[in-house]
C-alpha cells in the first residue's frame, strides 16, 4: 500500500481495506508516514468520514500500536469510565476509588486539559508529589494490590493515538465522530477492560454541541467497543453549564474530596453515583438498584475516601499538604449586575475564562496553574438582584481576576418566564 493511494482514496470518498489502515497506523507509529501525509489523510477523513468497518479497523490498529494490558482472569472484573470532556468534570476522581471499593479493578488512564475542557491528570497533579507517570508495570502492580490507579498515557500505550491526536489538534480536525471514537477506544481498550462506561457530554462546554451528534458518537463507541470484546454502555449528559460549583484544578479536587466525604454539590454527587453504579452493572456484578445502594453506602461509610487516600499515597502524593496549601494569590468576589432568574453560567465561557486565568493550556507545552479557578456561589433557579453574590474568582493577579470577572458576568444565562409579549392597539 502506498500512503499517497490511501490519501487519494479517502479524498475521493472511498473506504480502505483493514490491512491498509493497519499498515498506515504502523507507519504513523514508527514515523515512516510523514506528518504532512498523516495530516492530509486526517483532513480527508474529516471531510468524508469513515465507514463503520474503517472505524473498527482504525481503532483496532491504534489499540495494537502499543502494549495491551492483560489481567488475572480470576480477579474482579476490570472496568473503567471515560468522559468525552467538559468543564468542571471532576467525576473520575471520586468515581475510580468508589468503583474499585465496590468490587471492580479500575486501571484508569486519563488525559490532560484540552482546549477549554479540563483534564483529570492536571487535577490530580494539584496534590503535591502525586505521580501520574507510572509505567505499565507499576500501574498493573498497583491495581492488583489496591484495585485502582489513575495515570497518564505512557509511550507504549496506543502511541499511534498520541501522534495522530497531536496532528488533529494542529490541523483543526478534532471534532469528527469517527476519529474521536478510534482515539478514545484505542487508549481505553489497551487497558485490557472487560467493560467500559462512556459519559458522552453534550452542550456548549462539550465537543459534541447537539444531542444528535452526541448520540451518534455514543452509539458508535458502544458498537465498536462491543465488536472488540468490551461490554460498553454510553450515557449522554448535560454540559451546557459546568458540573458542580468548582472549576479549576485544585478547586475541583476540593469538590471531589467533599463528594468522597459524603457531601458535594448534588449534580456532581449524583453523576458520580450513577456512573459508578453503571460500571458495576456493566461489569455484570449486580442490578442498578443494588449498585446504587452499594455505591451510596461506600461514600457514606468512608471506604471510598480511604481507598482514595491509599491511592494518593501509593502514587507518592501528600493529601495533607494539599489540604493546607497556599490558596491562589487573589480572591475576587463577583456580584450580579442586574436582577433576574439565574439559570447558570455558559460552560464554554467558564472553561475559557479558567483557561485564560492559567488553569488550562493554549499550547501543549504550557504549564498550568493549579490554584486558579472559579467557585460558583449563586444557586441556579433562584431570583437574584444587583449586588447578590455570583461567585469567586481565584487568580494569580488582580488584572487576570478582573478580566475573568467581566467574562464570567457576561456568561450568565438568564431564564425567563415571560417568553413573549404582544400588545394590542389602545
Ligand atoms: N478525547 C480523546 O481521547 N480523543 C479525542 O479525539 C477526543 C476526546
Amino acid at each position: 500500500m502506498r500512503v499517497t493511494d490511501l490519501i487519494a482514496s479517502k479524498r475521493d470518498g472511498l473506504a480502505a481495506p483493514a490491512a491498509d489502515l493497519a499498515e498506515f497506523v504502523r507507519g504513523v507509529t514508527d514515523g515512516s508516514v510523514a506528518d504532512y501525509q498523516a495530516s492530509a489523510w486526517l483532513m480527508a477523513c474529516f471531510l468524508n468520514g469513515l465507514s463503520d468497518s474503517e472505524t473498527l479497523a482504525l481503532t483496532t490498529a491504534m489499540r495494537d500500536s502499543g502494549s495491551v494490558l492483560s489481567w488475572d482472569p480470576d480477579g474482579p472484573p476490570v472496568a473503567d469510565k471515560h468522559s468525552t470532556g467538559g468543564v468542571g468534570d471532576k467525576i473520575s476522581l471520586a468515581l475510580a476509588p468508589l468503583a474499585a471499593v465496590s468490587g471492580l479493578r479500575v486501571p484508569m488512564v486519563s488525559g490532560r486539559s484540552l482546549g477549554h475542557t479540563g483534564g483529570t491528570l492536571d487535577k490530580l497533579e494539584s496534590i503535591p508529589g502525586l505521580r501520574v507517570d507510572l509505567s505499565l508495570d507499576e500501574l498493573a502492580r498497583q491495581v492488583d494490590g489496591i484495585g485502582v490507579a489513575m495515570v497518564g498515557q505512557t509511550d507504549d500505550l496506543a502511541p499511534a493515538d498520541r501522534r495522530l491526536y497531536a496532528l488533529r489538534d494542529a490541523t483543526s480536525t478534532v471534532p469528527s465522530v469517527d476519529p474521536i471514537c478510534a482515539s478514545i477506544l484505542s487508549k481505553k481498550l489497551a487497558e485490557g477492560l472487560d467493560s467500559l462506561v462512556l459519559d458522552v457530554k453534550v452542550g456548549s462546554g462539550a465537543f459534541m454541541k447537539t444531542r444528535e451528534e452526541a448520540s451518534c458518537l455514543g452509539q458508535l463507541l458502544v458498537s465498536v467497543a462491543g465488536r472488540l470484546g468490551c461490554r460498553a454502555s454510553a450515557v449522554i449528559t448535560r454540559m451546557s453549564v459546568p458540573l458542580g460549583t468548582m472549576v479549576g484544578n485544585a478547586l475541583e479536587v476540593d469538590e471531589s474530596l467533599e463528594i468522597l466525604r459524603g457531601g458535594g454539590p448534588e449534580d456532581s454527587r449524583m453523576l458520580t453515583l450513577h456512573l459508578a453504579a453503571r460500571m458495576l452493572v456493566g461489569a455484570g456484578t449486580c442490578d442498578m438498584p443494588t449498585a446504587l445502594r452499594t455505591c451510596e453506602e461506600n461514600l457514606r461509610n468512608g471506604r471510598a475516601m480511604s481507598l482514595f487516600e491509599r491511592m494518593v499515597e501509593s502514587q507518592g502524593g501528600d493529601l495533607s499538604a494539599f489540604e493546607t496549601r497556599e490558596p491562589a494569590r487573589v480572591r475576587l468576589d463577583v456580584a450580579f449586575d442586574r436582577s433576574g432568574l439565574f439559570c447558570g453560567l455558559d460552560a464554554f465561557a467558564v472553561g475559557e475564562a479558567v483557561r485564560r486565568l492559567g488553569g488550562g493550556r493554549f499550547r501543549v507545552e504550557d504549564r498550568v496553574d493549579h490554584s486558579v479557578g472559579w467557585e460558583l456561589s449563586a444557586s441556579p433557579g433562584s431570583y437574584v438582584s444587583p449586588g447578590d453574590p455570583l461567585g469567586i474568582v481565584h487568580a494569580a493577579s488582580g488584572e487576570s481576576a478582573a478580566e475573568a470577572a467581566a467574562s464570567l458576568r457576561s456568561a450568565v444565562v438568564w431564564d425567563s418566564i415571560l417568553e413573549d409579549l404582544f400588545l394590542g392597539e389602545p
